[in-house]
């Protein structure tokens, strides 16, 4: 598929979407290695922004912590900022951006005016028993923010990052209280996210209960035929 991504493509930019805990971060880890495309998640960003005690990471921080969406002005400017970069020159895989509709329409608009426009969204459909118990066994890697789990996704070595060796941590916002507030507030937006999309019929709704590898060989051949088309 990469052969189908060369200079002359235009830019393939694929959108994940799903609740907390849905593999949205999961997948988009394995796709950015597969396709080489960059993989930008707007929580990661704002986790790094935060470890760095930037304005940015203290103003989210308390966003964050309450399980509520932080300001769509603030989110907008750091996504676009990142989208915008070198290194997403020819495409990049988006984890958690856009997440109401007006990011979607800020997101669009920029596009637009580039004569781009997202390719394809997968929305990685998951119950919200199913979404509360792999959340409670996450362990991410604070480095590149790739996740794990205790019991579907171990890591090869104990406690370790297989790609980088860092040390393993679970996320202040994976407590119970946090991910219920979560689930209520963020939720009913996303889901408008994908009412968005779906009028314009790029949206592809996937079963991601499915063993990981599974729900990737079905996002790759979703995106093959979505690069093929293009
Ligand atoms: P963010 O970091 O984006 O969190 P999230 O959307 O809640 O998503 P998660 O990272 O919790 O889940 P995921 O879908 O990536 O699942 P994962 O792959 O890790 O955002 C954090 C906060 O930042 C937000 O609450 C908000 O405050 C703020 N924020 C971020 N973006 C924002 C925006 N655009 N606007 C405003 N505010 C924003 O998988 C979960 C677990 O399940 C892992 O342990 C994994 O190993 C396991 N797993 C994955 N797939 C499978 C499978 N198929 N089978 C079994 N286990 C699996």
């Amino acid at each position: 598929m990469n052969d189908r991504l060369g200079a002359d493509a235009p830019r393939l930019i694929i959108l994940l979407v799903g609740a907390v805990g849905a593999g949205k971060g999961t997948q988009a880890a394995i796709l950015s290695r597969e396709l080489r495309l960059p993989h930008l998640a707007s929580g990661n960003l704002f986790r790094a922004a935060m470890a760095a005690h930037t304005e940015l990471g203290d103003e989210a921080r308390g966003f964050m912590e309450r399980g509520e969406l932080v300001p769509d002005e603030m989110t907008i400017r750091m996504f676009m900022e990142e989208l915008g970069a070198s290194r997403a020159a020819r495409g990049a895989i988006l984890d958690g951006f856009p997440r109401t509709v007006g990011q979607a329409r800020a997101l669009d608009e920029t596009l637009a005016r580039q004569g781009e426009r997202i390719r394809r969204v997968i929305y990685i459909d998951v119950p919200t028993e199913d979404l509360i118990r792999r959340v409670a066994g996450r362990w991410i890697c604070l480095q590149c923010g790739t996740p794990y789990h205790e019991t579907t996704d171990p890591p090869m070595v104990d406690g370790h990052c297989n790609r980088d060796g860092s040390v393993l941590t679970q996320r202040d916002d994976d407590r119970p209280e946090v991910v219920r507030a979560r689930l209520e507030r963020q939720v009913p937006p996303m889901l408008e996210v994908v009412d968005h999309y779906q009028r314009a019929a790029i949206v592809d709704r996937l079963d991601g209960t499915r063993p990981i590898e599974e729900v990737t060989a079905e996002i790759l051949s979703r995106i093959g035929e979505t690069a093929a088309s293009a």
